[in-house]
């Protein structure tokens, strides 16, 4: 009897050891540029996660620093230093497969598509961009837009003028707005927030078409169109304030809410910025439109996390693409993103009116990649890509950039 007791009090103390050291243990470190105003979407996540899984200690590393450029050089250090976070932020597309694809840095995540249903809720088409060799590299969170126009409505009622629908177009309201005395009608930030602007003149001028034959190489950067755009681009960016290598994209997304200037062309965060954290309501305290000579085209990227080999808590990183890849994870970060989700069952009402919009046209529109964001050129391209425009931006030199982009393009090995 006293045997029986001995034993049975063992299996309680064995059971218990289990159930603390489960209770115990647990560490996930992701990484991303999600900080400051980019970080609630984030943190809607991490909060999911805790939910589910309450003992592991989240770290959430972030370098700020918009579109990446900071975060992008501290996790070459460190893949390439042996110290991979558990999980991080990369561009679906050539961005990521291009560089920790090709070098064998990742975990190919194939069976974990499997076991999660998602080769049934994903888009083909995205999961292609995010497959190579046979796997599939990471797990889109959600589908940003890259090509919106925003501007603050009353005050374009109050300086008369209407929404561009092309560039030659658009170029003509700047001058109506100079004359009114609206010093920089357009509004730009920092280097990479130029690239962007330069991408949608480039979509808007040559058509998507176009655009995927230069990443192709069945089209030229130094075709007379493509030269032809860069100088449309020039006179675009004359429409510009000054000081925009200073300003981030907030910065310059604050000069639309104030009314300092007409126009932005920036990406669909910024959606997320304006309700987020501005407060303010889609449709008066902002409008948008898509970006001159863009309607029906949807220029998309999207934030995708990875698992890179060696990471240390390799476990729990799996647990977290599980809720970043969940209809729940996706329809509690996208809302507050300005993102809409890469499922295709996520939950329309949970969205407000621009992203219900952007999400309607992500379904009916034509859908190209964005090159500054990670989707169609590698990041030998891109990253090379900022000293152009700013050359550019000094010399207005649209033959010498147009060259560039060209050395530039043969030495990535997508055109000849
Ligand atoms: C993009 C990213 C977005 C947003 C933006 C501004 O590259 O995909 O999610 O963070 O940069 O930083």
């Amino acid at each position: 009897m006293r045997k029986v007791q001995f034993k049975k009090a063992l299996l309680v103390a064995a059971a218990l050891a289990v159930t603390t050291s489960a209770a115990a243990v647990g560490k996930l470190e992701i990484f991303s540029w999600w900080s400051g105003d980019e970080g609630p979407a984030l943190e809607a996540l991490v909060k999911l996660y805790k939910q589910k899984y309450p003992s592991v200690v989240v770290d959430n590393a972030t370098v700020s620093g918009g579109a990446g450029t900071n975060a992008k050089a501290v996790l070459k250090t460190r893949m390439l230093g042996g110290t991979p976070p558990d999980s991080f932020q990369a561009h679906a597309g050539q961005e990521l497969i291009g560089t920790w694809v090709v070098a064998n840095r990742m975990e190919d995540l194939s069976s974990l598509f499997k076991s999660e249903g998602w080769d049934k809720v994903f888009p083909k088409d995205l999961v292609n961009l995010i497959s190579s060799k046979g796997g599939i590299w990471s797990v889109p969170v959600n589908v940003h837009r890259s090509n919106v126009m925003w501007y603050n409505p009353a005050k374009l009622k109050q300086w008369g003028v209407s929404v561009p629908k092309t560039w030659p177009e658009f170029i003509s309201t700047c001058a109506t707005l100079k004359g009114k005395g609206v010093a920089a009608p357009l509004v730009m930030g920092e280097n990479w927030t130029q690239q962007h602007l330069w991408e949608s003149v480039m979509i808007g001028t040559l058509g998507a078409q176009g655009w995927q034959n230069l990443f192709t190489g069945k089209l030229k950067f130094t075709d007379p169109r493509v030269v032809g755009a860069f100088t449309t681009f020039g006179k675009v960016m004359d429409c510009a304030n000054k000081d925009a290598s200073g300003l981030s994209w907030q910065q310059a997304s604050d000069r639309i809410v104030d009314g300092t200037s007409a126009f932005n062309i920036m990406g669909d965060w910024a959606a997320g910025y304006f309700t987020t954290t501005k407060k303010l309501a889609p449709g008066t305290g902002f409008g948008w439109a898509t970006s001159p000579g863009t309607s029906k085209v949807f220029v998309m990227l999207a934030d995708s996390f990875g698992l890179p080999k060696g990471a240390k808590d390799r476990a729990e990183a799996t647990n977290w693409l599980k809720v970043l890849g969940s209809k729940a994870g996706q329809d509690a970060f996208n809302p507050l993103k300005g993102s809409i989700a890469a499922r295709t069952d996520s939950d329309l009402s949970k969205y407000n009116t621009y992203s219900r919009s952007a999400a309607t046209d992500w379904k009916s529109n034509k859908i190209v990649g964005s090159m500054v964001h990670g989707a169609v050129a590698p990041e030998s391209f891109t990253s090379a890509f900022g000293a152009i425009i700013d050359q550019f931006a000094a010399t207005k030199n649209s033959a010498g950039a147009a060259a560039a982009a060209q050395q530039l393009a043969v030495k990535a090995g997508f055109s000849k």
